[in-house]
């Protein structure tokens, strides 16, 4: 049992609480120095300190009571908090960890201003230490199945930066939804068979620069080849037979192929920041490849003896063409493989990892019945009758290093959960994510040592109840001189 220490209070937990002595008067601090190029980190300190009546006058000398700065010597995520008598000092390693310390910053606040204003409202003086577990805290969004509105979105991304998620895997298109406006496939706007809804360049732009002020890179995903039945329906001449277009793409088709390498163009495009772009790769069907004469052809000039040995062979040349892209492609586990430069995603079992190690590629974990935020959280909730519950303690009690084995740890980037869209329709995107998504928050970002699920529902429902949800969201609609807070 972690000691009472008011510092001990953070979500996901720091991997490192060094304890001092004596305690910091919150009010007693009156200046904020904040290092040049992190202005926007000392909007957001002042506000959250006027939220709580306190007024943080800038100066231009580090002898601040509060400062913020860089130490090029943490990781780039990480970041050190410094809480003596009259100082709180904010190291990050680089913006990125000044945010997440920011965002700690806001939670010890809230807790030493629970008791309410009068009185007195401290810190315990010590030193936290942070840095992240994974690199890659990933989250999928599935806009194809329902589509969300930009504004959603944005909602969706302020809550997994809360949480220091920093990778918003956007799953576009499947077989009912086409999300990404594309020159060369006009006419999915307006396709009857489709779900509505397409975002316009402008908005994705918007949405990959909000995404990035709160720490987070897209990975924008194209599902290939299977996954496709709207769009081949609009362009049957893209599959293998035209009368019956089916889900899958023709793999022996050389104008399909000039297709997709014109579509990954446009994906780069439209992402020019993502350094990964993910192609899906799931659930592809053999059926109209076999009958296929085309693809029987490809077959046999490559002179391969399966089909799924011609859909590796193809998802490998599209990896490829991604490279050429100078991004790095990512995929859906899949029995046969491709190259290991391609990230695998495990999705539907442990299998999935051990395989995905043993050929040499990094990984990332998402198995279903584990981190597929869809699932129903309690009987009687809205969901497909197939799927398994999944409570809020199975996200938290997952741990790759402990279900495959610590020999993973080298190549598991990280994890990411999935919100699959069948049955959430937008209005359900945001509670089906917030109740689980603390949970996956520290399962990404802190040390396997450090998780303890009766400490983490501890300090989980102190948050809750010093009222942290309200001054978050008050923090961020305060002027920055907000002294009318509250
Ligand atoms: C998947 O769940 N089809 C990746
Ligand atoms: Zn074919």
């Amino acid at each position: 049992m972690k000691n009472q220490s008011n510092l001990n209070s953070l979500l996901p937990v720091p991997r490192e609480v060094r304890l001092g002595c004596g305690r910091m008067e919150v009010r007693g601090l009156q200046s904020i120095h904040c290092a040049p190029g992190l202005e926007r980190f000392l909007e957001v300190w002042q506000r959250a300190f006027a939220y709580f009546g306190v007024r943080l006058q800038r100066t231009g000398t580090s002898e601040a009571g509060a400062v913020i700065a860089l130490d090029t010597r943490l990781p780039a995520e990480g970041w050190r908090l410094e809480v003596e008598n009259e100082r709180l000092h904010l190291y990050g390693g680089s913006p990125a960890g000044i945010f997440y310390g920011t965002g700690a910053l806001k939670q010890l606040l809230t807790i030493a201003f629970s008791k309410g204003l009068q009185g007195v409202h401290d810190l315990d003086c010590g030193t936290i230490i942070d840095e992240p577990r994974y690199a890659w805290r990933g989250f999928m969004l599935d806009s194809a199945r329902h589509f969300q509105s930009v504004d959603k979105v944005k909602e969706l991304i302020r809550h997994l930066a809360d949480y220091r998620i920093n990778v918003l895997h956007w799953h576009l298109t499947d077989d009912t939804g086409w999300r990404i406006p594309s020159r060369i496939v006009p006419k999915l706007k307006s396709l009857g068979t489709l779900e509505y809804g397409q975002y316009t360049r402008a908005e994705i732009r918007d949405i990959v620069r909000y995404a990035s002020e709160h720490f987070i890179r897209i990975v924008p995903e194209i599902d290939l080849p299977g996954h496709s039945r709207g769009l081949l329906q609009a362009y049957p001449h893209l599959a293998c037979n035209t009368d019956e277009p089916g889900r899958e793409y023709c793999l022996g088709s050389a104008e399909t192929k000039q297709f997709i390498i014109e579509l990954l163009g446009e994906v780069a495009g439209l992402f020019p920041e993502s350094d990964v772009i993910h192609i899906g790769g799931d659930e592809a069907s053999t059926e109209n490849w076999e009958n296929c004469s085309r693809c029987r052809r490809a077959m046999e000039e490559k002179g391969i003896d399966s089909f799924r040995a011609l859909e590796a062979q193809f998802m490998g040349e599209v990896s490829r063409e991604i490279a050429q892209l100078g991004r790095r492609a990512m995929m859906w586990a899949t029995d046969w493989g491709v190259g290991p430069d391609t990230i695998i995603q495990g999705w539907r079992s442990l299998f999935d990892i051990s395989n995905a190690f043993e050929r040499g590629s990094d990984m990332v974990f998402s198995v279903h019945h584990h981190l597929y935020f869809d699932y129903p959280e309690s009987a009687g909730e809205p969901s497909a009758n197939w799927m398994p519950l999944l409570p809020e303690e199975t996200v938290y009690a997952t741990d790759p290093r402990v279900h495959v084995g610590p020999e993973v740890d080298g190549k598991m980037l990280g994890v990411e959960a999935c919100l699959w869209t069948e049955t959430v329709p937008q209005w359900r995107v945001i509670p089906k994510t917030l109740s689980r998504l603390p949970a996956f928050g520290e399962l990404a970002w802190s040390f396997g040592e450090n998780r303890d699920w009766y400490d983490f529902t501890g300090r989980k429902q102190r948050l809750e109840a010093c009222g942290y949800n309200s001054v978050r969201d008050g923090v961020r609609m305060l002027l920055p001189d907000g002294m009318q807070a509250r």
